[in-house]
């Protein structure tokens, strides 16, 4: 598929291309308005990443309790060679979809030769241009070896934007995992695409284990998490001139045992009514009515191989932490 870009940058070593064309704006006011008017509310998740949402996921993976981040750069740190074995002999792409900072992948180009970076082009696929640029010129200064190509994407949209030719791709943080299983197939099924035979990908997933851990690591002491979920509010009021008081919605976030998730729920702890102006839009709730805000998937190996398949992928190695908590799962094309 042939797919228009804007160029933003384009420097001996750094090339961006922006793929973004939808208006943002117009569907944050369709998504909003489908999610508050529906029977049971929903918000769309994308919207607890502005930029105090960022920083607040940032300061998450900082906590005692949220143990996927630590856990996953553990991983790395133990098998980052073994996942470069793409790179030992041959060069290619290092595509890594949703890059946002560079801590993750600075492990898997570190652990390989500077004569090897040389040979690999990395290209980060994210939806920030500004956290994208900030991210690969602080890899070029490292790296003075590296060429990168970066895609200011979506990655629910563009995944076609990924170029031809040999690659790894990199998929980090279980991020999957806030996609439905309609919406997982369909990524898994674009990526499949993006791939031919010789291809690899490499997916972060974050394990089913005892419901403690699980739900400690949404609930921390601290409340980052619960600023973090409340921050969709002050998003909305911000952007949709909204009156939304984050003191009368609660945090509410708990492991549904049937579907293996957790869900992250703002909770009315009254009976409230909320506008938002730019939507002519007037929202009512009970006390004790909830907005679903995110789910987080966990996966069993049984379930993930499940996806594997009907996504055309076949898993080649799992890389896991001892206490088998989180997974980094190489991926071939099934056929
Ligand atoms: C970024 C999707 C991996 O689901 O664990 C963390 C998001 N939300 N705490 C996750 C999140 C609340 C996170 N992911």
């Amino acid at each position: 598929m042939q797919m228009k870009a804007r160029k933003i940058a384009e420097e001996e070593r750094l090339v961006i291309r922006n793929y973004l064309d939808v208006d943002h704006r117009e569907e944050m006011m369709r998504l909003v308005r489908q999610g508050l008017s529906a029977e049971r509310k929903w918000l769309h998740c994308k919207y607890l990443y502005d930029q105090r949402g960022s920083e607040l996921f940032d300061q998450i993976c900082q906590t005692e309790e949220y143990y996927p981040t630590r856990t996953e750069m553990d991983i790395l740190g133990r098998y980052a060679g073994e996942m470069m074995d793409f790179f030992n002999l041959r060069g290619g792409d290092l595509v890594e979809i949703g890059s946002g900072a560079n801590t993750k992948i600075r492990f898997l180009l570190d652990s390989l030769p500077p004569r090897a970076r040389a040979r690999l082009r990395y290209v980060p696929f994210d939806i920030s241009e500004t956290a994208l640029v900030d991210s690969a010129r602080e890899l070029l200064d490292i790296y003075p070896e590296l060429s990168v190509l970066g895609l200011v994407a979506d990655y629910t949209r563009h995944l076609a934007a990924i170029p031809e030719g040999r690659k790894l791709l990199v998929f980090f943080g279980s991020s999957l995992g806030n996609f439905d299983e309609t919406t997982s197939l369909e990524f898994l099924r674009g990526v499949a695409a993006a791939m031919s035979r010789q291809d690899r990908f490499l997916l972060g997933l974050d394990m089913v284990k005892s419901v403690e851990i699980i739900e400690a690591a949404y609930n921390d002491a601290q409340g980052v998490t619960r600023r973090f979920t409340k921050n969709l509010l002050a998003n909305l009021n911000r952007e949709l001139s909204g009156d939304f008081d984050l003191d009368l919605f609660e945090h509410h976030a708990f492991f549904n045992p049937q579907r293996e998730c957790m869900e992250m729920h703002l909770v009315a702890r009254q009976p409230v009514t909320c506008r938002l102006a730019d939507l002519g839009l007037e929202v009512r709730f009970a006390q004790g009515e909830s907005i679903h805000a995110e789910i987080s998937q966990k996966y069993s190996r049984e379930r993930a191989n499940g996806l594997f398949r009907r996504a055309g992928l076949a898993p080649a190695r799992w890389f896991s932490d001892e206490r088998g908590w989180f997974s980094l799962v190489e991926l071939t094309r099934a056929d």
